[in-house]
């Protein structure tokens, strides 16, 4: 048994992944400050240990990966709304980059050398081409994928200089929640598409906006790859075994490789929740790109990893059911 320090681990993903690590047999401690993520998350993480904290303690970092023999990393914490980023890259950067990069060495002198890094589906930007595989050139299209490509960038010098190995996902939308009931998406502001249809189909919210009805799609709305949140947690399992058996650094896209419009999330959800809720539909928000799907096939052949449950019903189910039950989120406080 292995013990892994999850950063970002209180939050929506992290939250899961440690789940999914302690099936897996190993042992987790969450750090995290708890600014986006939920402590109420440990009810349903038996053993985990929750440590409270900034990724730039390092005297809280050294202290928790000594106290508990600490073996690898899976390092999740970060702000992580695009538009935000745009407002206030500085915000960002300092998080995100400079305190991460600073995490990271104090990680590099406790001896650690294994990591696996959340990146993300932003590092591409406008695809030039479908679905994005790994050669894809980089283009983020604002300071939050910049922020993760930065990083990325970082961990490969790590490797080079100092035989950090390192693995990054980098997932497309994360959706859904765990298919026991016991955790799901719990995120102020909410701006993820599922959650927000499922809001409005619950009542939660008058009307739901579809942004831009004119792109190139087949029905006019932009198209997205959704992966359940369960299928990326297994992937980090998959993924430390792989550096625990010595895999060299490497990135990975995180997708099911078929795109869904946003009518179709749309039609879906109204389906499955038996509601036929208002929608409004508008222009389209600068920057978001028309279609973006994976090819994950890479992912696939090496570590054997393939999505179970991300199909669109049983993502929309999930996450449904967990809304439904959850209507105040986990501390009953937040939305
Ligand atoms: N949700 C998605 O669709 C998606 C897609 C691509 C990449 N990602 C990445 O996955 C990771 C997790 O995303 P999420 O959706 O679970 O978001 P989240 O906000 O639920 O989780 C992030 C967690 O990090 C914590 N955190 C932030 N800064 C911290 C700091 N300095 N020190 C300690 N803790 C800190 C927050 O409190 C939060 O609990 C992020 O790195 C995000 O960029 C998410």
């Amino acid at each position: 048994m292995s013990t892994i320090l999850i950063t970002g681990g209180t939050g929506y993903i992290g939250s899961h992944v440690a789940k999914e690590l302690i099936t897996a047999g190993h042992k987790v401690i969450l750090f995290d400050t708890n600014e986006m993520g939920h402590a109420e998350v440990l009810t349903y993480l038996p053993g985990a240990q929750l440590v409270v904290g900034d990724i730039a303690d390092s005297d809280l970092i050294i202290k928790t990966v000594k106290e508990n023999s600490v073996t690898a990393v899976i390092h999740l914490a970060a702000y992580t709304l695009v538009g935000e980023s745009v407002e206030d890259p500085a915000k960002y950067y300092l998080n995100n980059t400079a305190k991460a990069v600073q995490f990271l060495e104090v990680i590099r002198s406790t001896g650690i050398d294994k990591l696996i890094f959340s990146s993300t589906a932003a590092v591409y930007g406008e695809p030039q081409y479908s679905p994005i595989d790994e050669q894809h050139p980089f283009s983020p299209t604002n300071p939050y994928g910049q922020t993760k490509l930065i990083f990325e960038k970082i961990l490969q010098d790590y490797e080079r200089a100092y035989g950090l190995r390192s693995i990054s996902l980098r997932f497309f939308c994360a959706a859904g929640a765990d298919p026991d009931g016991d955790l799901g998406e719990d995120q102020t502001p909410e701006t993820h598409l599922i959650p927000l249809t499922i809001f409005t189909a619950l009542g939660y919210r008058p009307s739901l906006t579809v942004h831009g009805t004119d792109y190139p799609t087949p029905d006019g709305t932009a198209v997205r790859d959704f992966i359940h949140v369960n299928d990326l947690a297994r992937a980090h399992v998959l993924a430390l075994n792989a550096l625990e058996n010595g895999a060299k650094s490497t990135a990975y896209n995180l997708g099911t490789g078929k795109g869904y419009s946003v009518r179709e999330i749309i039609e879906t959800t109204q389906k499955i929740t038996n509601s036929q809720f208002k929608v409004v539909d508008s222009t389209r928000r600068p920057g978001d790109p028309v279609q973006l799907v994976a090819s994950s096939d890479r992912i696939q052949r090496e570590l054997g990893w393939e999505p179970k449950y991300s199909d669109l019903e049983t993502i929309i189910r999930t996450a449904y059911t967990w809304f439904s039950t959850h209507p105040k989120g986990y501390s009953g406080n937040s939305k």
